[in-house]
């Protein structure tokens, strides 16, 4: 089979992004714009991919450097589509065929690219066109009265008759490599903008009498481009919709589908039922049954079947074990493991933290460098000092403690099994097990007690 090399062009400088930030790098659902069409690319099995970069082109690499095989071209001027095509045609092998995707525009879905693909493998010239209410701006499909394709006309060349055109070029073409390579090299920059348009390659395939196919897509989100903020917002709600879409379809229950955000990948249960305002980054795996409240944020986290978080959650880098219950307004930060039915309890904050079954951490404590055992009972208000300044110590609880309200737990420090840490005690040496440790001063009462008072002014 001929290969697919996709070429990507992407050197555009994106004036109206108001940004410092090369406008390939902005994102949509958490990924660069760029990203996105990589990914689409390697959706098609491309034996190449190519990027043709300009603007912040090192900025763009450094942040791409996790794609593995890419090819990066650079368009020193932007001097039109036609040219930056023609910066890649050197790495092209003329036995393949050429799909060029806009690297701004991220929603295309490789099955819908799929059949131009095919039709450049029989040797024609295929075109992703759609159909516009307000086609502004963009360049117009002409054909001939027996309907055929004949040529693209730009906006800014074209006759008001052409403009009346409501069939546009969404810009991505496939062909087959050795044609694109002829059409490109003929290409003149006689026109309103004096730039090289890729798009009159479709004049010289008729010229060349090379069929040519147009594709309509169907969901315009597909070649939606950004161009400003707001396009890129409108495309962040697009590709939320179809990530809420897919949720539902995998069997979740979303209070408001609008009101939810993956910035990643969410993998679901049976079952799970997520509230409004929940957001998702990175790779989230939520198991059978499980409940996620209003507002809470899960990030690189594993939870297990039958949990349930409450409201104002923060989960970073966590696992939860089956049946636990989190929060309201809890945080969990990164290595902290929690064993099946734990209760977390509002204000408490882990960091790297292995807390063991049906233990209970419920209202206001800082649990950072720890090892708990099960059937721990951590009180209110409880510290664990891990941290002295320039390094971090451990702190360990065996199975059966219980500590306190109000206790320091001066890392590092074994609290032993079945012991019990009197509220308000400050702990900075090893427990044993079974004991009770008291740290407190002792009691003073003095009666009648004078508190001191102003002098009277004047
Ligand atoms: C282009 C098409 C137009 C189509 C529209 C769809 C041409 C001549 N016109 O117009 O028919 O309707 O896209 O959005 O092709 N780029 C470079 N180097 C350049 C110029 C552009 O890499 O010198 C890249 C841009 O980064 C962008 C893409 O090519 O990703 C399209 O460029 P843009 O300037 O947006 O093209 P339009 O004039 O909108
Ligand atoms: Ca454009």
């Amino acid at each position: 089979m001929q290969q697919l090399s996709v070429v990507i062009l992407a050197a555009g400088k994106g004036k109206r992004m108001v940004s410092d930030l090369p406008k390939v790098l902005h994102t949509v659902g958490g990924k660069p714009l760029l990203g996105h069409v990589l990914a689409t690319a390697s959706g098609l099995e491309a034996a190449t991919r190519i990027v043709v970069y300009g603007h912040g082109g090192e900025a763009v690499k450094t942040a791409c450097a996790g794609e593995a095989g890419v090819i990066w071209v650079e368009q020193a001027e932007q001097l039109g589509t036609g040219h930056a095509m023609a910066q890649a045609l050197p790495l092209l092998d003329d036995a393949g065929v050429v799909l060029v995707l806009y690297g701004d525009v991220p929603l295309t879905r490789p099955e819908t690219l799929r059949p131009l693909v095919d039709a450049a493998r029989r040797g024609r010239l295929a075109l992703l066109t759609v159909e516009l209410t307000d086609p502004a701006g963009y360049g117009r499909i002409v054909r001939d009265d027996t309907g055929q394709v004949r040529r693209i006309v730009e906006e800014k060349d074209a006759t008001p008759a052409e403009r009346a055109l409501s069939e546009v070029n969404t810009g991505i073409l496939a062909a087959p490599a050795a044609k694109l390579r002829g059409w490109v090299a003929g290409l003149g920059n006689d026109n309103a903008q004096g730039e090289y348009y890729l798009t009159d390659a479709v004049a010289l395939a008729v010229r060349d009498d090379v069929p040519v196919e147009p594709f309509a897509v169907a969901d315009l989100a597909e070649v939606r481009g950004v161009n400003d903020r707001r396009q890129l917002a409108e495309l962040e709600r697009c590709y939320q919709g179809r990530q809420a879409e897919a949720l539902m379809r995998g069997g979740a229950t979303l209070l408001d589908p609008a009101r939810v955000d993956v910035r990643g990948a969410v993998a679901t249960g049976r079952d799970v039922v997520i509230d409004a305002n929940v957001v998702f980054e990175g790779a989230v795996r939520l198991g059978d049954r499980v409940r996620i409240g209003p507002f809470c944020v899960l990030r690189d986290a594993i939870i297990g079947d039958d949990v349930e978080v409450l409201s104002h959650c923060w989960i970073e880098g966590a696992e939860v074990g089956a049946g636990a219950q989190i929060g309201p307004f809890a945080r969990l930060r990164p290595e902290t493991q929690l064993a099946a039915g734990v209760h977390i309890g509002n204000f408490v904050e882990t960091k790297k933290t292995r807390i063991g079954p049906g233990s209970k951490v419920n209202h206001l404590t800082y649990l950072g460098d720890a090892e708990i055992g099960t059937r721990v009972n951590v009180g209110a208000g409880t510290i664990t000092c891990n941290y002295d300044g320039a390094n971090k110590h451990k702190t360990l609880i065996g199975d059966d403690a219980f500590i306190g309200s109000n206790s320091s737990l001066v890392a590092p420090v074994r609290i032993g099994q079945g012991a019990t840490v009197g509220a308000g005690s400050s702990v900075s040496r090893d427990v044993p097990d079974g004991s009770l440790c008291l740290t407190r001063a002792p009691r003073k009462d003095v009666a009648n007690w004078r508190r001191p008072v102003k002098p009277k002014k004047g």
